[in-house]
């Protein structure tokens, strides 16, 4: 009872971290930002730094704020287990690398059909949950994970009154680059999620735990990619340049973004995120047509969202009628 309560609120919180990290991103873009703009880089390696901090407040919480246990949980469970914390190294590093490719994909495709194709990550995700964790999924099943892709693609379909891209038509050669990036940030995304999942499913140990762990290689990889990309721009005006309320604001809604992400995986799973974070699409853009007034729905954007919800009620269908009996 009280795994299901946590499932339902680490879900809802997803939704409502998504919608807003998208709408504080939306509104920081049309803001008039004077001097340099902050480095992206940068802005990685701090969402890592707060969700440790945050882990480790999370771990002491536990322990009934007591800095012994917590100093000998730490200790325990990361220094002296060196095997079980290196098997974080990999999602760790998966993730990095799909942070950059999906940059390598921005860099050559236009945004939505990035968008777009990005969403077969929710059938690499299912195809993952299946070979990985042994998760069978019904007909119905597949059947809303295909309609909540086609939904997805097409709540991220370009307007037709959208302008037309400023840059030169990409040319062939750079959108085989994008597309075939975004392909393979798809499979990343699904294998780390559900390589996550499978650790954190088959210990006891606790999701703050792992997460430091994971948080702990994530800060060392996305050091070396700030030097990498913008080791003489650090120098000379330091990390934090360009830095405002906005900026902190998108920082920590990673970093929330980051633990909710654990949680649900925890207590649902990388297939429920899938729809949680489909359904924050249509809400940002909604709250964002009404709110900021920059986005025009369109009739191939109601449709998109009506496939989303029909899609999510369908997936939920299935495990209600009668039960499996081969079910273990
Ligand atoms: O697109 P996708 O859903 O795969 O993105 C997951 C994101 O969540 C990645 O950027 C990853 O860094 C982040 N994440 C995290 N902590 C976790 C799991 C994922 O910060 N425990």
């Amino acid at each position: 009872m009280a795994s299901s309560r946590l499932k339902y609120l680490s879900l809802g919180v997803l939704v409502f971290q998504t919608t807003s990290l998208v709408l504080t991103m939306r509104y920081s873009r049309t803001l008039q930002a004077e001097g340099p703009r902050y480095l992206a880089s940068s802005a990685v390696v701090v969402a890592e730094v707060m969700k440790i901090f945050t882990c480790v407040l999370l771990v002491f919480k536990d322990h009934n704020y007591s800095m012994r246990a917590l100093n000998s949980v730490l200790r325990q469970e990361i220094a002296h287990k060196p095997i079980e914390t290196l098997k974080l190294a990999i999602p760790s590093g998966i993730y990095t690398l799909q942070n950059n490719l999906l940059y390598v994909a921005l860099s050559n495709l236009d945004a939505a059909t990035y968008q777009v194709t990005y969403q077969l990550k929710i059938l690499t995700t299912a195809l993952f949950s299946v070979s990985m964790l042994g998760r069978r999924l019904g007909v119905f099943q597949w059947l809303s994970l295909l309609i909540l892709m086609a939904g997805v693609a097409l709540v991220q379909w370009p307007s037709d009154s959208a302008p037309v891209p400023e840059k030169e038509a990409l040319s062939a050669g750079s959108q085989f680059v994008g597309v075939t990036a975004v392909l393979v940030a798809c499979c990343s995304s699904g294998f780390a999620g559900v390589y996550f999942e499978k650790i954190l499913k088959e210990s006891k140990q606790s999701v703050w735990v792992r997460n430091i762990q994971l948080g702990m290689f994530g800060l060392v990889f996305g050091l070396f990619g700030m030097l990498a990309y913008d080791g003489e721009r650090v120098k000379e005006s330091g990390m934090f340049q360009g830095y405002n309320t906005v900026t902190w604001t998108v920082v920590a809604l990673q970093a929330l973004g980051g633990l909710v992400i654990a949680a649900v995986i925890k207590y649902a799973d990388n297939i429920l995120k899938g729809f949680a974070t489909s359904l924050s699409i249509i809400l940002s853009t909604l709250i964002s047509y009404f709110w900021l007034q920059d986005f025009q729905p369109t009739g191939v954007f109601f449709l998109g969202a009506i496939l989303v919800i029909m899609a999510t009620f369908l997936y939920g269908y299935e495990g209600k009628p009668p039960p499996n009996p081969s079910r273990a």
